[in-house]
């Protein structure tokens, strides 16, 4: 009971620490294009709607293309640059080669330079998308801080324990390729051929060896078209995809958040939104600029 209590007060005081971090960011701001392109939240979640329609996988390939754009250089947009004979792009960089949905973005930035020109960051409609996906399909809603520029600055991440577990629910959403996890399957130690912290049964159906088909894998929760808390359910049962997922749980510092978030879908919701707002609040330079077309600095 004790250390029930005491986890709640942890983990409610780690939710204030996240907020009062993200608003110290005094440059981002919720009504930002309240007054220079009132359509711009609209026009987004418009484009990702229909988008979504035609193809259910986009809202979680533009989920995970915030993620990457955040993570690996500060919410700049650099994720949607192409490649030049001379520079190899972010985009086909290793660990992004398997982030798509790069035309839905594109179609949310023509209809904004029409509507609003030279006004609506390729930065910012990540952000409001990567929003919009979530929302979409289940999952909380949060006012977007907006401003940012597109640039190619370095950003340090803020990012904490609390969310590392919350972000990675993010994972509610989609499927892997085998070729991501497969060296969980096969050939993983000396004593074991797939990794025995893994419930893997329907895991090697899917992907046999040899694995012929390149285009096979495995969703990442059992609800992965929707938004909630079954990752971390699954988590507890040992069916995590990827190691550094079920490493959330067999860790005891982190075990007990995963415990809380799977008993708790609205704790969930609330620390998923806290640490988006967060994953976005990182930092990018002034300097930057707002892109005309999100594939080509102007
Ligand atoms: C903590 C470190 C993370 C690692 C190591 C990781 C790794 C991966 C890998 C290997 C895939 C499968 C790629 C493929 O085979 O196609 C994947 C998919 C995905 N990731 Fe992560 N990820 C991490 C964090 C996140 C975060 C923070 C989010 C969002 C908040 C996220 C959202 C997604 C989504 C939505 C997919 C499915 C994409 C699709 O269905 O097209 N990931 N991730």
């Amino acid at each position: 009971m004790v250390v029930q209590i005491t986890k709640a007060i942890l983990i409610s005081s780690m939710f204030l620490l996240s907020g009062s971090i993200s608003s110290s960011q005094a440059a981002l701001d919720g009504r930002y294009y309240y007054q220079t392109c009132p359509q711009a939240e609209n026009t987004v979640v418009q484009t990702i709607r229909n988008a979504s329609i035609y193809d259910p996988k986009v809202p979680a390939r533009i989920l995970r293309m915030f993620f990457h754009d955040c993570f690996i250089r500060g919410c700049d947009a650099s994720i949607l640059l192409d490649s030049k004979p001379d520079k190899k792009a972010e985009k086909d960089g290793p660990p992004n080669v398997s982030v798509r949905a790069f035309y839905v973005t594109d179609e949310a930035k023509a209809k904004l330079e029409k509507a609003c020109p030279q006004t609506v960051s390729c930065a910012d409609i990540i952000a409001m998308a990567a929003r919009d996906a979530v929302t979409m399909t289940g999952g909380p809603y949060w006012t977007v801080l907006k401003g940012r520029k597109d640039g190619r600055s370095f950003a340090k991440r803020r990012l904490g324990i609390k969310d590392l577990v919350a972000l990675s629910g993010g994972h509610s959403l989609g499927f892997s390729h085998c070729s991501s996890f497969e060296a969980r399957l096969h050939n993983f130690s000396t004593i074991h051929d797939a990794d025995p912290r893994m419930n893997s049964r329907a895991k090697e159906k899917k992907c046999p060896k040899p694995n012929k088909a390149r285009t096979a894998g495995h969703f990442l929760d059992s609800t992965a078209s929707r938004f909630d808390n079954a990752y971390y359910k699954g988590l507890m049962a040992g069916r995590g995809v990827f190691g550094t997922d079920q490493a959330l749980y067999d860790d005891p510092t982190t075990g007990w958040m995963v415990e809380s978030f799977a008993k708790d879908q609205n704790l969930f919701s609330r620390e998923f939104a806290a640490s988006m707002i967060k994953l976005g609040n990182v930092r990018v330079s002034d300097s930057g600029e707002v892109r005309l077309n999100c594939r080509k600095v102007n």
